[in-house]
């Protein structure tokens, strides 16, 4: 058995790593996408250059140019972009198996939604990745490829099933990190599959002096195009265990897919408008969209209590707290591998209990994510006596 707290640094790590060479990517492809849309013809013409732009950044002045196919020779150092996307999926992935399949039991599986083994369950999360990506590479490199929003809007009810899917089968927060995990194997695979295999078939070209490979270059622009509009939706996965009120919505999996729109909808706006033909409406259609979901996740507000129900006492709630929460949300926590308790929340006296009213409304009652894997077993009539307690003392979120 591994020391728990090390196994906290190592994910501290590899996060903070994943994040490092995510921003890399993103950066770096953000940026030629804008380079691409911004570039304009030369005026007067120029022979061989399609186009080319001036920008002053960090206290220089730069001149990009864009050529109409190869250079005439190879140039002694050309760069490659490569290795963020690589980096950022191994970090990703190393990430997933250790907080997500390495602890299936408590996190993965959710006896609620279905009653998985560990193993099931890990193999349900792995098998997404190889299916998903197998899917997703043989439609693009079916016919549809040829008819981008005919395979766009396939891709995105393919999707929309994944999430619907693994949210029957994994606890909620699962099965939204899975998704994500699929979406980002897709642009990770794409860059290392097709992208950057065209671009050396292209380099290889002009250096054997043949015409550049058109059909490949068309394949690797069509799975540029498709990271482009994945990158904010996967992005919001990353940051989205914060915001339970997403996943552990009761659709959790559509409100997946609409957030995913919104951010497809603004990387839009960005792209038409950088290409000098904005779309106010686009921008419009995004927010209205954030907005509404907004208002569809919103918890129902709680019951009235009926006059003459007792209010529940505190001492009741604490009691249930010392069974279901104090083995790891303590100052010293008894449950085996939490050396500290989860996120600093901790459950020791009363008034801890009495500030985080709303917290715990949200985890026991609303998502029902905690306790843990549901490790000790918490009744749903016990989670009543919470709920009970929160609107008592009138502090409902
Ligand atoms: C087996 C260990 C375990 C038990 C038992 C447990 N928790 Fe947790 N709790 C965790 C872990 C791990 C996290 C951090 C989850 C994460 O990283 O999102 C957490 C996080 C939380 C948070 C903070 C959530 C956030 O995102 O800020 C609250 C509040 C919470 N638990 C309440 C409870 C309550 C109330 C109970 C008892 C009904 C309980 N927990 C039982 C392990 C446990």
């Amino acid at each position: 058995m591994i020391d728990p707290y090390a196994l906290d640094w190592l994910a501290l790590a590899l996060r903070w790593f994943h994040f490092m060479m995510g921003v890399a990517w993103i950066g770096a492809s953000f940026y030629f996408v804008w380079l691409n849309n911004s570039i304009r013809p030369p005026s007067p013409a120029q022979e061989g250059v399609a186009g080319g732009l001036w920008a002053v950044h960090g206290g220089a002045f730069y001149e990009v140019r864009k050529l109409q196919g190869a250079p005439a020779r190879l140039p002694e150092v050309l760069h490659w972009f490569k290795w963020e996307a690589y980096l950022t999926w191994l970090s990703g992935f190393a990430l997933l198996v250790l907080s997500w399949w390495w602890q299936a039991g408590t996190r993965m599986v959710d006896p609620a939604v279905a009653a998985l083994s560990p193993a099931q369950a890990v193999g349900v999360g792995a098998g997404t990745l190889v299916l998903g990506w197998l899917v997703y590479d043989g439609l693009c490199r079916s016919p549809l490829r040829r008819h981008g929003a005919a395979l766009g809007l396939l891709l995105l009810l393919f999707s929309a099933g994944v999430a619907w899917g693994l949210s029957q089968v994994l606890s909620a927060r699962a099965a939204w990190m899975h998704t994500g995990a699929m979406l980002g194997t897709w642009m990770a695979a794409n860059v290392l599959f097709v992208i950057i295999p065209g671009q050396r078939a292209m380099v290889d070209a002009l250096v054997a002096g043949a015409p550049p490979p058109v059909e490949r270059g068309a394949a690797g622009a069509l799975r540029s195009l498709h990271n482009n509009y994945l990158t904010l939706p996967v992005l919001f996965v990353m940051i989205s265990s914060h915001f339970p009120s997403t996943w552990g919505h009761e659709h959790g999996w559509a409100v997946l897919v609409g957030l995913g729109l919104v951010g497809a909808l603004y990387r839009h706006w960005v792209n038409v408008g950088e290409r000098g033909r904005p779309q106010p409406l686009v921008l419009v259609a995004s927010g209205l969209l954030l907005v509404a979901l907004g208002f569809v996740t919103r918890p129902a507000p709680a019951p009235v209590a009926a006059p003459g129900q007792a209010a529940v006492p505190l001492t009741r709630v604490q009691q249930l707290v010392a069974v279901h929460c104090l083995g790891c949300h303590s100052a010293t926590p008894l449950q085996p591998g939490f050396p500290v308790a989860p996120k600093g929340v901790v459950f020791d006296r009363p008034e801890d209990i009495e500030r985080q009213a709303a917290a715990i409304h949200q985890q026991v009652v609303q998502t029902r994510v905690m306790p843990l894997g549901n490790l000790t077993g918490m009744t749903d009539e016990e989670r009543e006596i919470v709920a009970a307690w929160v609107q008592g003392r009138g502090a409902t979120p």
